[in-house]
C-alpha cells in the first residue's frame, strides 16, 4: 500500500518562502572536500532555485594560490563532478560572484585582504555587511579564525555576522568545552551555528510534523504503547579515503555523538511550546538531560563495539579495517557501536533506545524504527497472528526518504490467515517534486537567519557529556578481539546481548544486485 500525497499541478519549480537578505559567504577551506562535494554543489543549486539573494557573493579562502578564475574553474568541475550537469547560463551567472582570497589562516593579513574584498563586495552590489563565515576546515583552526576575524574587525558588521562550524565538533566534552569558549570570547551563541547535516534532511525535519500535525500519533508516542525505539546509522562503504581523520575518531564520535543523538532528541522530545529555535533546541535540550547516566563497569551493559575485517559486500571481497590503506595494521579503532539508552522521564521511562552505526554493514540504510506493544490479547492465537511482528513505525532517513507502517491484515480466501502489510510513503514519488539536498536547507536556513536545525553549544556537550563515560572507559580497558565482526554482517555477535529479553535488531535484506542478463543462445 502505497500513500501518495495530493496532487499538485506537475510542479517543476519548489515554492519559495523567503529569499535571503543580500549576503557575503567566506568559506574558509574553499579548495577542501567539503566545499567541494557539498558546499558549491549546494549553492548552485540554490542558485539555479533562485532561492539566493539577488547580490549574493562567495569568497573562498585556503592557502593554495589561485586566481578568481581559476578557482571559479575549480569549483565548476566540482559542481559538475558532485552535482551533476550545470546549465550554461545560470553557471556564468552564479560564478561572477565567486572570489578567492589566498592565504594561510593563522596569517593576520589573510583577514586583512578578506576584509577589504568584503567592502568592496559591499559597496559594489549593496550587501549591507551582512556575512557568513563557514568553516570548513579542520577544528584545529576554528579557534584562531574566530580570534583572527575578531582582531581583523569582521566579528561585527553593519549587518548580521554569522559563523557556521562544522562537523566534528569538537572531541569529547572537554574539547568541545574549549571550542565553545573560544567562539563565544568572540561571537554570541546566536551567531553560532553548528551544523549537523541529517537535521537537514527532509525526513528528520518531517518528523517533527509527522509527530505534531497528526492527531493519531501523539496518544501511542510514549510509554505505555511503544515497546522500544531502534536507531540505525548503517553504511556499506568502508573507511574510504578519511582513514587519518576515522583513526582519531570512531564510529562513537563520527556518528553517534552527533547525528544519532540528533535523531533520539528529536524522536523523543516533548511538544514545543512554538516551531521557532529557541522553543525546539530546548525541547532537545531536555531530553539529553534525562539521559541516565552511564558509570564505570556499567557502560559494559549498555555499549558494544566492533571493528570489521575482510568479508563479502554486494558480493565483492573487500579487506578488513586494518588492511585499508592509511589505517594502523594495530588499530584499536572502533567501525561499529551499539548502545542502549533509557531516558529518565515521564513519557519514556522503561523504553529502551537501541542505537547503531556501523561500517561495512550488509545495507546503506538510515532507520527510526518505533516498535509498539503486542495487542493485549492473543484473539488470533490459533493463527499464524500468534507469530506476527508487533506494528512497526519506520522512518527512513536513507536512502529512500519515507516512511512506512506495519501491521497485520486479512490474507484473502476462506482461513483467518493473517500477515504483516506496509503502509508506505516516499518522498521521492509522492510530492512529484524534488526535496532540498541536506546542505541546501541548512546554507539557506543560515542566510535566513533561522537556526532551529542546528545545535545548541549546550546541546553539543550535554551529549559529550553522555558518551563521556563510554570514551573513558574504551580508552582505559583494552579492546575486545579485534576485527570481531565480517564485512558485510550486521556487527559482533555481542550486539545482540544489549537488547532487552524479546528484542531483536531489525536486519533489512541487502539490496538485491542487478543479475547479470542470461546469454542468449544462439
Ligand atoms: N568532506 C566532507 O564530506 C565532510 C563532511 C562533514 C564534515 N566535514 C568537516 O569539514 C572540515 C573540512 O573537511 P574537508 O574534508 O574539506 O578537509 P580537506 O579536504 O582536508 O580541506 C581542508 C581545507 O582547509 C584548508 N586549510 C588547511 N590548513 C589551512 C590553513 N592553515 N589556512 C587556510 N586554509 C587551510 C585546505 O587548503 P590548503 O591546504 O590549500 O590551505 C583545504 O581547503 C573538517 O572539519 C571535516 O571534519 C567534512
Amino acid at each position: 500500500m502505497t500513500v501518495v500525497a495530493e496532487p499538485t499541478a506537475a510542479p517543476v519549480h519548489r515554492r519559495v518562502e523567503r529569499i535571503p537578505d543580500a549576503c557575503a559567504m567566506v568559506i574558509f577551506g574553499a579548495s577542501g572536500d567539503l566545499t567541494r562535494r557539498k558546499l558549491m554543489p549546494a549553492l548552485y543549486q540554490l542558485a539555479r532555485e533562485r532561492l539566493l539573494p539577488p547580490c549574493f557573493s562567495v569568497v573562498g579562502n585556503s592557502r593554495r594560490g589561485m586566481s578568481d578564475d581559476a578557482f571559479r574553474a575549480e569549483m565548476r568541475t566540482a559542481v559538475e563532478r558532485f552535482g551533476g550537469a550545470v546549465e550554461t547560463e545560470i553557471w556564468r551567472g552564479f560564478e561572477q560572484r565567486l572570489f578567492y582570497v589566498q592565504g594561510s589562516s593563522d596569517d593576520a593579513s589573510t583577514y586583512q585582504r578578506i576584509a577589504t574584498r568584503l567592502a568592496d563586495l559591499d559597496r559594489d552590489c549593496g550587501a549591507q555587511g551582512n556575512r557568513m563565515f563557514y568553516l570548513a576546515v579542520s577544528p584545529s583552526l576554528m579557534p584562531g579564525i574566530a580570534h583572527n576575524l575578531q582582531a581583523a574587525g569582521l566579528s561585527k558588521s553593519a549587518g548580521w555576522t554569522r559563523i557556521i562550524v562544522e562537523k566534528p565538533f569538537g572531541h569529547d566534552l572537554q574539547s568541545a568545552r574549549q571550542l565553545n569558549q573560544a567562539l563565544h570570547a568572540v561571537f554570541s551563541e546566536e551567531q553560532v551555528y553548528r551544523i549537523d547535516h541529517y537535521l537537514g534532511k527532509e525526513t528528520v525535519q518531517n518528523l517533527l510534523v509527522f509527530r505534531f500535525a497528526n492527531g493519531i500519533f501523539d496518544p501511542v508516542w510514549n510509554r505505555r504503547y511503544v515497546d522500544q525505539v531502534q536507531i540505525t546509522a548503517a553504511e556499506t562503504v568502508g573507511v574510504e579515503n578519511r582513514a587519518t581523520y576515522y583513526e582519531e575518531a570512531g564510529a562513537l564520535r563520527d556518528m553517534v555523538q552527533n547525528h544519532l543523538i540528533q535523531l533520539l532528541t528529536l524522536t523523543a522530545m516533548e511538544p514545543p511550546v512554538a516551531f521557532d529555535s529557541e522553543s525546539v533546541r530546548a525541547e532537545k535540550v531536555k531530553v539529553l538531560r534525562s539521559i541516565r547516566p552511564l558509570v564505570g563497569a556499567g557502560v559494559e551493559q549498555i555499549a558494544v563495539r566492533g571493528q570489521y575485517g575482510p568479508g563479502l559486500i554486494d558480493g565483492q571481497r573487500v579487506v578488513g579495517y586494518r588492511q585499508e590503506p592509511g589505517v594502523n595494521p594495530q588499530s584499536s579503532i572502533e567501525t561499529f557501536v551499539a548502545l542502549k539508552l533509557h531516558l529518565d522521564n515521564w513519557r519514556w521511562a522503561g523504553v529502551p533506545f537501541y542505537l547503531r552505526a556501523g561500517k561495512r554493514l550488509p545495507k546503506h540504510w538510515t532507520e527510526i524504527a518505533v516498535q509498539f506493544k503486542q495487542p493485549p490479547l492473543a484473539l488470533f492465537g490459533g493463527t499464524q497472528c500468534g507469530q506476527l511482528a508487533p506494528n512497526l513505525l519506520s522512518i527512513r532517513i536513507q536512502p529512500d526518504e519515507g516512511i512506512s507502517l506495519e501491521f497485520a491484515a486479512k490474507t484473502p480466501g476462506p482461513g483467518m490467515d493473517v500477515r504483516p502489510v506496509d503502509m508506505d510513503f516516499h518522498y521521492a514519488t509522492s510530492f512529484g517534486m524534488a526535496s532540498y539536498s541536506a546542505y541546501e536547507r541548512l546554507l539557506l536556513d543560515s542566510m535566513l537567519g533561522d537556526a532551529t536545525l542546528f545545535a545548541r553549544s549546550e546541546g553539543v556537550e550535554l551529549a559529550w557529556a553522555v558518551m563521556a563515560p563510554i570514551l573513558e572507559r574504551w580508552q582505559h580497558e583494552p579492546p575486545p578481539v579485534f576485527p570481531n565482526y565480517g564485512a558485510g554482517t550486521w556487527g559482533p555477535a555481542e550486539a545482540n546481548a544489549l537488547l532487552e529479553v524479546g528484542h531483536r535488531w531489525r536486519n533489512p535484506l541487502p539490496t538485491p544486485q542487478p543479475q547479470a542478463t542470461p546469454r542468449i543462445p544462439a
